[in-house]
């Protein structure tokens, strides 16, 4: 089959290969020609497990270029961002992508939106922008079908996990179901358009209002003098309670945006909005804690360990870290970042030593693996504080080495141990550095 995949990112680019991979001949799709060039040129980094393997063995029946093709089938994979002024969903890269195919679209063609949108999308926008090529509904089949795959592991999780499919009909569902269990080794399940694209605001959005509950529970927990963490560890061995970990707010372009766009067609989503402020509000937490760590420190300065949305991904898109400084720095407080996996990001990356020489408190924002290997005692800080916005770090070693330790959660603050401890702290790095 001659497969047409139009945005070549994140999700379109891997989905893409994966499609060439299982034999299909693929022409990727992208308005931005340096992605093509990039693409076409093999240089697609290292970060995402087995996409090298996967592009050695199916390069040859990939090619990326900016116009869209003849094809047998389309799959749309371009963004939609929330606008933020008016939180509602940014569709116009999506109606783009369709006015680009309608006048390829042909016979017995088939579409499939990809890209997260609010329910009814593909009925209500795609559909007609592809007859507007001259075709009537019944001359071609349209589905939608989104990505669960998780940033760090997505090649993996696109062949392996279960995918839900909504067709325009019967028949345009079966016809997706096929090009898809060409490289998908999970379940694929059948439903309408609309069904399959409120699934996928549902999935992210209950990921989100449990954030936001364990974010509540954190602040709860200070406020009662215990330990978030200790007590949700205990909370989930009830056999039907699996609480979330709180944090220093929801980032990444899905479960940020996401449900938004549950709200675009409904007035009935308080618990919702509710949950998206809980979360957006995590970082004027931070802050405020940041402020009581270094209340007695004249212009303090920060460092942020960590501005990648999560742990072990270079994407920093929607991240919470841009708030948190943003709010420190309005507060007068000097910020300076390191994060060894992303690469551009809007406040300058520098080395964790160039980033924490003089600083006043360490503010660990994302749970990157390398993070738990620091040794403390070699760090030239002013002001020996850290926060632990994730309760990742080992905090008896950070208290051995003099740190005053902070965990987002815990309203016990834990402070540097006496010199005579100083023999056992040092084994406890070694420890640690072996790791
Ligand atoms: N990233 C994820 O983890 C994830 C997971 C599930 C779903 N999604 C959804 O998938 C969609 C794509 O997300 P992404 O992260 O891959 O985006 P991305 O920004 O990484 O890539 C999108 C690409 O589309 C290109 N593009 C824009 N308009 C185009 C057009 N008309 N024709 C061809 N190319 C065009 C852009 O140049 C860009 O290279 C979004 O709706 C997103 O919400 C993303």
């Amino acid at each position: 089959m001659k497969v047409c995949v139009l945005g070549l990112g994140y999700i379109g680019f891997p989905t893409a290969l994966l499609l060439a991979d299982a034999g299909h001949e693929v022409i990727g799709v992208d308005v931005n020609e340096a992605v093509v060039e990039r693409l076409n040129r093999g240089a697609i980094g290292d970060e995402e497990p087995m996409m090298l393997n996967l592009y050695r063995r199916a390069s040859e029946r990939f090619h990326a270029q900016t116009q869209v093709p003849y094809a047998d089938a389309f799959i749309i994979c371009v963004p939609t961002p929330l606008e933020k002024d008016m939180r509602v969903a940014g569709l116009n890269y999506v109606k783009s992508a369709a006015t680009m195919i309608a006048p390829k679209l042909r016979e017995g063609n088939l579409v499939v939106l990809e890209s997260t949108v609010p329910p009814g999308t593909t009925a209500k926008l795609v559909v007609p922008i592809l007859r507007s090529g001259g075709l009537s509904t019944e001359q071609f089949y349209a589905a939608y079908c989104s990505e669960r795959a998780i940033p760090g592991n997505v090649v993996y999780e696109m062949v392996h996990n279960d995918r839900i499919i909504g067709g325009k009909d019967w028949q345009s569902a079966s016809k997706a179901k096929e090009l898809y269990s060409s490289f998908v080794r999970g379940t694929l399940h059948l439903t309408d358009l609309t069904t399959a694209e409120f699934i996928k605001l549902m999935e992210n959005t209950y990921r989100d209002v449990n954030i936001a509950l364990a974010n509540e529970f954190a602040k709860v927990a200070e406020d009662n003098n215990i330990n978030i963490w200790e007590a949700r560890e205990l909370a989930n061995k009830h056999p039907r309670v699996e609480i979330a970990k709180p944090g220093p707010g929801v980032g990444g372009h899905c479960i940020a945006i996401d449900p938004w766009f549950l709200a675009d067609n409904s007035m009935c989503c308080q618990l919702i909005k509710t949950a998206r402020d809980i979360n957006d509000n995590m970082p004027n937490y931070v802050i405020k804690t940041v402020k009581e760590m270094v209340k007695d420190v004249e212009n303090p300065t920060i460092t942020i360990l960590g501005v990648a949305y999560k742990g072990n991904v270079s994407d920093a898109r929607e991240t919470p870290a841009h708030r948190i400084i943003r709010l420190a720095e309005n507060e007068g407080i000097r910020v300076r970042c390191h994060d060894p996996m992303v690469k551009r990001f809007e406040t300058e990356l520098e080395s964790l030593n160039d980033a924490t020489y003089n600083s006043d408190c360490i503010v660990l924002v994302t749970d990157h693996d390398s993070f738990r290997t620091i040794n403390p005692l070699h760090l030239s800080m002013r002001s020996k504080n850290l926060l632990d916005t994730r309760n990742c770090l080992d905090h008896d070693m950070w208290v051995g080495a003099g740190y005053t330790v902070k965990v987002l959660g815990n309203a016990q603050v834990l402070k540097p141990v006496m010199e005579m401890d100083a023999p056992r702290v040092k084994d406890k790095v070694l420890v640690a550095q072996r790791i």
